[in-house]
């Protein structure tokens, strides 16, 4: 997914230097990519199990509707494909718990699928966001087109039975994937 790295392009392109929040981090592959000298990425994840603490990274573990850092303390806040945010009550903590942490004038950044693209098309459910939505709590959306690119097609196939179902038919090396980029300034 996004091998052409767009997505990190654009994050780092808009993050600010200082310290920044990844929420719902994973197992910190945008963490790493996004820490440089000036950035300080903290990244927090809910998950024991994603937490790699073999990585240079000064992990958290908390959740997005209670978040263990006090007010104001970070220049910016991001989260990529944290479907959590989809529960509408999980969602409305969430975000003003991504309100209180990040500094007046500080960004918040969300990342998940646009939709409208090869990769959407195959799910049998709606796994799209909502431009809609974010654009009535206030946010801007960047579009950012990029791919699901394969090796082969038994690589494919077996990613994307895994997500989407053994009844998957596909005979693509490469799908489309329209990325969305919801910001809102605090
Ligand atoms: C689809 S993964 C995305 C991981 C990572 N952001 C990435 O782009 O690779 C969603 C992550 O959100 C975490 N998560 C689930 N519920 C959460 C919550 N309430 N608050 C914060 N993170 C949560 C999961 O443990 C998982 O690591």
């Amino acid at each position: 997914m996004d091998r052409d790295g767009k997505v990190i392009a654009y994050l780092d392109e808009i993050l600010p230097n200082g310290l920044v929040l990844d929420v719902g981090a994973g197992n910190g592959f945008t963490a790493m990519k996004l820490r440089s000298s000036n950035r300080t990425i903290i990244p927090m994840e809910p998950d024991a199990k994603m937490i790699d603490p073999s990585l240079p990274l000064a992990w958290a573990w908390g959740v997005a509707q209670d978040i263990p850092f006090h007010n104001a303390v970070f220049d910016a806040a991001y989260a990529t494909w944290a479907f959590f945010f989809q529960g509408i009550k999980t969602f409305d903590e969430g975000l003003q718990e991504i309100k209180r942490v990040v500094k007046p004038g500080g960004l918040i950044a969300i990342i998940d699928n646009a939709g409208g693209d090869e990769f959407c098309a195959l799910s049998p459910r709606n796994i799209s966001s909502n431009a809609d939505w974010w654009a009535s709590l206030g946010f801007r959306t960047t579009i950012i087109k990029t791919a699901y690119k394969f090796d082969s097609l038994e690589e494919a196939n077996e990613l994307l039975r895994f997500y989407f179902g053994d009844g998957l038919k596909n005979d693509k090396i490469e799908l489309s994937y329209r990325v969305a980029a919801y910001t809102l300034r605090v």
